[in-house]
C-alpha cells in the first residue's frame, strides 16, 4: 500500500470537481478572515498555493515553488503516520499532508486533518526560512525525543506553536498555528473570545501544561518572533529539560501561574459552556 516512509502518490487527476470546489470554497473564505488576523508571513507564504489550476493543490506544482523557497516539499500520507516516519520527514524537510477534503457536512468540524487544514494550514509558513527551519529543527528533535522518551513533552511544543500559535505584534496579537489559521470560527475565537488565557511562550512552562484536542483551546501561548523562537528551541538542550520534568505534575490547560506572562486572563466563560471542559480534557 505504502512505501517504507509511508508516501503515496497524491493522484491529482482523481480528485472530483466537488471536491476541488470544497477547497475554493474553504480557501475563499479563510483568504478574505485572515488578512489583519495572521502573521503577515503566512500571507506571505499564501501566494505560493495560488496555483495554476483553481482547486485542490497539485503537489507538483506546488513543491516546485516550495523548493525553491526554502527547499521544503509535501508529501502525501494515508492518514496518521508513525512519530519516528513523521520526525523522519520533517528532519528532511519534507512535510506529510493528508490527501482527502472534508465532505459538505464537515466543514466547520472534523477530527482527522484533511488536506485543507495540512496545506492551507501548514504550507504557508513553510515557505518563510525561519519557520522551514524551526519546522527541521523540531524533527530532528523529535528523532532525539523518541530515544530519551520523550515525545509527549515535545508534542506540547508542536501543539502549543505550529498548530495552536500565537505572536505578538507590537500591542496586539496575531495567529499563525495551522489548527487555528484552517479554522473559520477559531480564527475569530483565539483573538476576540475573551474565555481563552493568552500567555508569554515558556518553553519549560508549556511543556508541562496539558491540551485539548475536542475543543478551542483555553491557553494560547504567545512568541515574540519566528526568531525568538527558533533561538530559544535550537538554543536549547531538551535533555536536562526533559530530565527536569520527569517526575513533575502537569499544569491543567486552564492553569495561570504567577510566573506567566498574562497577555490576557482568561474568563473561561466558553469552555464553562461545554458539556466537557478542562478536567475532562485529554493530553
Ligand atoms: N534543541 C532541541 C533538543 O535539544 C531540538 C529542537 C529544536 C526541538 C527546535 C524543537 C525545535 O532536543
Ligand atoms: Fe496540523
Amino acid at each position: 500500500m505504502h512505501k517504507g516512509d509511508w508516501t503515496v502518490p497524491q493522484e491529482w487527476h482523481l480528485y472530483r470537481a466537488d471536491e476541488h470546489a470544497m477547497w475554493d470554497r474553504l480557501f475563499e473564505r479563510q483568504a478574505r478572515l485572515l488578512p489583519g488576523r495572521v502573521a503577515p508571513a503566512f500571507l506571505e507564504g499564501l501566494d505560493i498555493l495560488r496555483l495554476s489550476k483553481p482547486g485542490i493543490p497539485d503537489f507538483a506544482e506546488l513543491n516546485a515553488r516550495l523548493m525553491d523557497a526554502t527547499g521544503w516539499q509535501v508529501v502525501a500520507v494515508p492518514g496518521l503516520v508513525p512519530d519516528a516516519v513523521f520526525f523522519d520527514h520533517l528532519a528532511n524537510r519534507r512535510f506529510v499532508a493528508g490527501r482527502f477534503i472534508r465532505r459538505p457536512d464537515q466543514i466547520d468540524y472534523l477530527e482527522e486533518p484533511d488536506i485543507f487544514h495540512d496545506v492551507f494550514g501548514h504550507v504557508p509558513l513553510l515557505a518563510n526560512p525561519v519557520f522551514a527551519d524551526y519546522m527541521a529543527a523540531y524533527g530532528r528533535g523529535g528523532q532525539r525525543a523518541v530515544k530519551l522518551g520523550a515525545i509527549e513533552r515535545l508534542a506540547r511544543l508542536y501543539w502549543y506553536t505550529v498548530e495552536f500559535g500565537l505572536l505578538r505584534s507590537g500591542d496586539s496579537l496575531q495567529i499563525y498555528g495551522a489548527g487555528i489559521v484552517s479554522s473559520f470560527s477559531e480564527s475569530v475565537f483565539a483573538l476576540d473570545d475573551p474565555s481563552p488565557n493568552r500567555i508569554g511562550f515558556d518553553l519549560k512552562r508549556l511543556m508541562q501544561t496539558r491540551y485539548r484536542i475536542d475543543d478551542f483551546q483555553q491557553t494560547y501561548f504567545v512568541i515574540d518572533s519566528f526568531e525568538d523562537l527558533l533561538a530559544q528551541t535550537i538554543g536549547t538542550d531538551f535533555a536536562p529539560l526533559y530530565q527536569e520534568l520527569a517526575g513533575s505534575t502537569d499544569l491543567d490547560v486552564a492553569t495561570i501561574l504567577p510566573g506567566d506572562t498574562v497577555f490576557h486572563l482568561g474568563t473561561q466563560a466558553y469552555a464553562r459552556s461545554r458539556p466537557t471542559h478542562s478536567s475532562g480534557s485529554s493530553e
